[in-house]
């Protein structure tokens, strides 16, 4: 990641959560310059202190005017927060990277994946609102757009396995609790519908009459517009799994051209931000706090030749929420 060209004045909304720690762990790990982090959460948390660049900062709640003389506020704290202030913050004059589902099908705001569509930003961009996508929309959609941009794509169907940590401290803790007191078999689940430890959970988020859950319209959804190709058909499943960090997808995607499976490795391995295994593959357990999204298990569908297979892995907290804001932020202030 490039450095700022001047040190920044940045709020983040949301300082104590996971995907919050992360954002200050990778400022702190790429030094970036900073001029004044403002960190906010709930009354909770009021009498915390954030430390970044040699500093401690005190974790402030959000009140009127609480944005002014920022440059960058990242929001990460849910959709009802991001909706009342990432609009304060816009008109405070500083650009709202909002982490959460609020804006992201708002068809006047830019849903951005640098790799993919970072060419919609720029260092001219004025202050705005800027929904970086769902953490599993993320890794899919930088696995597709090679594919798409060499040989076309008429289908993709994605099952995932996801984290823990993509439900939140909660769901984090949830795991660890019932990982220490796994003899017990009558655990009360509460950031899960049900136990999580030695189980799978076929749905992340609520059901809507069709029978998808949220995050799988999430993923049909936002892949498309990111991708710029509003009619591309997308099927997701989503199962929540006992990791405790990383996501993994089985993708199928379907080309418009033949190709061969040396020409498909190499057109992904030569994408920013891609990383392929050819002979072993990546699990979320050893790609995790890695940067890249990670791809393995390349291979031809049996019945349909231009159908192909991969396994797609990376670190929801990282490319999945907080590293691609702040690449969003690169775009702009690089
Ligand atoms: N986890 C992921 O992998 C991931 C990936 C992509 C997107 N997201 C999205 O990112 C957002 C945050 O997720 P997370 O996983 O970091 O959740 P989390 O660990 O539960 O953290 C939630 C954060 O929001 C803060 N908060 C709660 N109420 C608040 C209020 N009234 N004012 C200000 N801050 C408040 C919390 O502060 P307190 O500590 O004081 O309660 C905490 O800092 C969600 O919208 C989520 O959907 C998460």
């Amino acid at each position: 990641m490039k450095l700022w060209k001047k040190p920044l004045k940045v709020g983040l909304v949301g300082a104590t959560g996971v995907v919050g720690e992360t954002f200050i762990n990778i400022l702190e790990e790429y030094g970036q310059p900073i001029a004044e982090l403002r960190p906010f959460a709930s009354v909770n948390s009021l009498g915390m202190k954030i430390e970044l660049a040699g500093k401690q900062w005190p974790v402030q709640v959000l009140k009127a005017d609480c944005f002014y003389g920022l440059d960058m506020v990242f929001f990460s704290s849910g959709d009802d927060i991001s909706l009342e202030w990432a609009p304060e913050a816009v008109r405070a004059g500083a650009f709202a990277i909002d982490n959460s589902n609020a804006f992201r099908m708002n068809p006047e705001v830019h849903l951005v994946v640098p790799e993919v569509n970072g060419h919609l930003l720029n260092p001219q961009s004025k202050p705005q609102i800027i929904a970086n996508p769902n953490c599993s929309t993320i890794q899919l959609v930088v696995a597709l757009k090679p594919l798409l941009d060499k040989f076309g794509i008429d289908d993709v169907t994605v099952s995932t396995y996801q984290a823990v940590s993509g439900a939140g401290l909660p769901g984090y803790e949830e795991l660890i609790h019932q990982t220490q007191n796994y003899q017990e078999m009558d655990h009360v689940p509460k950031a899960f519908t049900k136990q999580i430890l030695f189980n799978c959970i076929p749905q992340i988020g609520t059901f809507g009459d069709d029978g998808f859950s949220s995050e799988e319209s999430k993923i049909m959804t936002e892949s498309p517009k990111i991708l710029g190709v509003p009619d591309l058909k997308v099927s997701a499943f989503t199962v929540r799994i006992p990791a405790l960090n990383s996501h993994s997808e089985a993708v199928w995607v379907t080309l418009k051209k033949d190709t061969t499976k040396e020409e498909f490795t190499n057109t992904l391995g030569s994408f920013e931000g891609l990383a392929i295994f050819t002979e072993d593959y990546p699990t979320a357990l050893e790609i995790s706090g890695e940067e890249p999204v990670f791809v393995g298990r390349i291979h031809q569908d049996r019945h349909n030749k231009k159908r192909w297979l991969m396994w797609v892995v990376a670190d929801n907290l990282k490319k999945g929420a907080a590293l691609n804001g702040l690449q969003i932020a690169e775009t702009i202030f690089c």
